[in-house]
């Protein structure tokens, strides 16, 4: 059988999608139930017995414990690989990687930097492979801002999503997932740091329902009407060598009180950290009580265990 990736998040029909983030809040409810000892809420185990590789080139506080935990709370086993730790540091082909990890593990999750190594990964594997962040996109961190919007809103469907910074994977991936979840999302970049036109074309023909994608480089343009304000690090890993110019280009692009003014007074702010307070967002902002960011990163874990659930689980009934 065809195993089933989830390298962009392209791979999720618009109802499956809303059907994981569902699940999601399920997990979440079923987990806090669990923690406040309530009975009957026994953990799923729903990867029982099964062993999932976690492959970090680059480094990871949120998405490496929240998939840790995750696989933990599923009743799997979780393999972290840092950069070193694999023969791949010694020249082994990712070929023959994927062929060897698709004999020991049921699943392979990877941080990395070029989306093509992923992809050739994915190429010569018969086990799920998840992309866990590359320089091109990051899918697991959309699925949890939609479920902290669906959360937050009792939907995703309708609501305006304002993207305001660098237009990289964190945006590329809140487009693809986000118009596909109904999603109307705005995305004010500098020209020069603009998201790409394909992308864009790609994820204007995944949207469903309300959803819709939209490039602006006035970043008041953009907020305005917003159900939520999103912005990520002005210099991802990777970029270092570039970091003063975009921190030039972006200054006029930091979420504070001023911009957050042209959103809903209910809007919600989102980041999805690590964050640098005073440069691509306010600290007041950050901290204050317009922030849905701590729910945002927990929600990493719920989210996740659902797409281990859909993968690994649904995916062979
Ligand atoms: N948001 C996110 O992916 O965080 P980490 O880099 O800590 O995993
Ligand atoms: N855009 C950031 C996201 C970090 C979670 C980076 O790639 O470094």
């Amino acid at each position: 059988m065809v195993p089933r990736h989830f390298l962009t998040g392209d791979e999720l029909e618009p109802q499956e999608l809303a059907a994981l983030l569902a699940r999601a809040q399920e997990l979440k409810a079923a987990r806090s139930a669990l923690l406040a000892g309530a009975t009957g809420a026994a953990p799923t185990g729903a990867l029982a017995g099964r062993s999932i590789a976690l492959i970090f080139d680059r480094p990871s506080t949120r998405t490496r414990i929240s998939f840790e935990v995750g696989v933990h709370e599923l009743g799997g086993q979780a393999i972290v690989l840092r950069e070193g730790e694999t023969q791949l540091a010694r020249g082994e082909s990712v070929r023959d990687t994927a062929l060897v990890l698709s004999r020991l593990v049921h699943a392979v999750g990877v941080r990395t930097g070029p989306h093509a190594a992923l992809e050739e990964l994915a190429a010569h594997a018969s086990v799920p492979i998840v992309n866990l962040l590359t320089a091109d996109h990051h899918p697991c961190q959309a699925l949890a801002d939609l479920l902290t919007l669906r959360e937050h809103f009792g939907r995703t469907d309708g609501l305006r999503l304002a993207y305001v910074g660098d237009g990289n994977n964190v945006a590329t991936s809140l487009m693809l997932l986000g118009a596909r979840a109904g999603v109307e999302v705005a995305v004010a970049t500098p020209e020069e740091l603009a998201p790409g036109s394909e992308i864009v074309r790609a994820a204007r023909e995944a949207a469903s329902g309300g959803g819709s994608v939209a490039v602006t480089t006035d970043p008041a343009e953009a907020a305005r009407g917003a159900h939520a304000l999103y912005t990520d690090v002005w210099v991802s890993m990777g970029d270092e060598q570039g970091a003063e110019r975009r921190r030039e280009l972006l200054a006029p692009y930091r979420i504070d009180d001023s911009l957050l003014a042209h959103a809903r007074d209910d809007a919600a702010v989102l980041h999805c950290l690590p964050a640098h307070p005073g440069e691509e967002i306010a600290e007041d902002v950050l901290y204050g009580e317009r922030s849905a960011v701590w729910d945002q990163a927990e929600n990493r874990l719920h989210a996740q265990k659902a797409l281990l659930e859909l993968l690994l689980v649904e995916s062979a009934r």
